[in-house]
């Protein structure tokens, strides 16, 4: 079995039910991954719910004042997300006759969407063929394949999403990118894995090797 497979497989018995994951809407996609920039899926859920509740589309919330929305922000911190959301969603409807951009390099063209949030909205909403890279998917995959590439350096990015490439899923990477990241997040953690329960302990080449509690390697804090 492919490596993206058994990702898969483990993924569909072990996944977390989410809200933004029953969704294929860029918008709602697009708020949940700002939200959960720097913030953690059980302090996110409850702003995400609210925000959807009060802003169910890219026109309530362009239409709402700066004032509303830092508001509904308020306790998540890093409040120039939650003005960036609102300037871009305000782009949108005004600028781009409120068609939310789907394609991957469309979306890099907006404000506070980079690489990691322009694949996950292009993926989980229309299954472009692009992988999501971020601090989940270092670890997994600098663990899977014994990649000692400091995960601060500049080549780190390119390494690693060259990588991603050559696994993804062509035909589900919507899935296989949900997958690698819940893989990060639940299983593959930073501290102490269980790797004695993980599905790839007899591939895995940073548990082969013993490995698993130098990897990944981050020289810079
Ligand atoms: N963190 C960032 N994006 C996420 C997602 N789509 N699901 C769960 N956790 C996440």
């Amino acid at each position: 079995m492919t490596f993206s497979n058994r990702l898969i497989q483990w993924y569909l018995e072990n996944k977390r039910d989410l809200p933004w994951r029953n969704t294929t809407n860029p918008y709602k996609i697009w708020l949940s991954e700002i939200i959960l920039q720097q913030t953690r899926v059980a302090q996110g859920l409850p702003y995400y719910e609210r925000f959807i509740e009060t802003f169910p589309t890219v026109f309530d919330l362009a239409n709402a004042s700066e004032e509303q929305v830092l508001k509904l922000w308020q306790g998540l911190g890093y409040y120039s997300r939650g003005r960036n959301l609102h300037k871009t969603a305000q782009i949108i409807v005004f600028e781009r006759n409120g068609t939310f951009p789907k394609t991957y390099l469309e979306l890099l063209t907006l404000k506070g969407i980079g690489t990691y949030t322009a694949a996950a909205i292009a993926s989980f909403s229309q299954k472009e063929v692009v992988p999501v890279v971020d601090g989940n998917v270092f670890r997994v995959l600098a663990r899977y394949f014994d990649v000692e590439t400091d995960i601060s350096s500049a080549t780190a990015k390119k390494e690693f999403t060259a990588l991603a490439n050559e696994l993804i899923d062509n035909k589900q990477p919507d899935l296989f990118n949900q997958a690698l990241m819940e893989f990060g997040a639940l299983q593959c953690v930073p501290k102490s894995p269980n790797c004695s329960m993980c599905v790839f302990n007899d591939s895995c080449a940073a548990l082969q090797k013993n490995k698993v509690a130098l990897l990944p390697v981050k020289l810079k804090k």
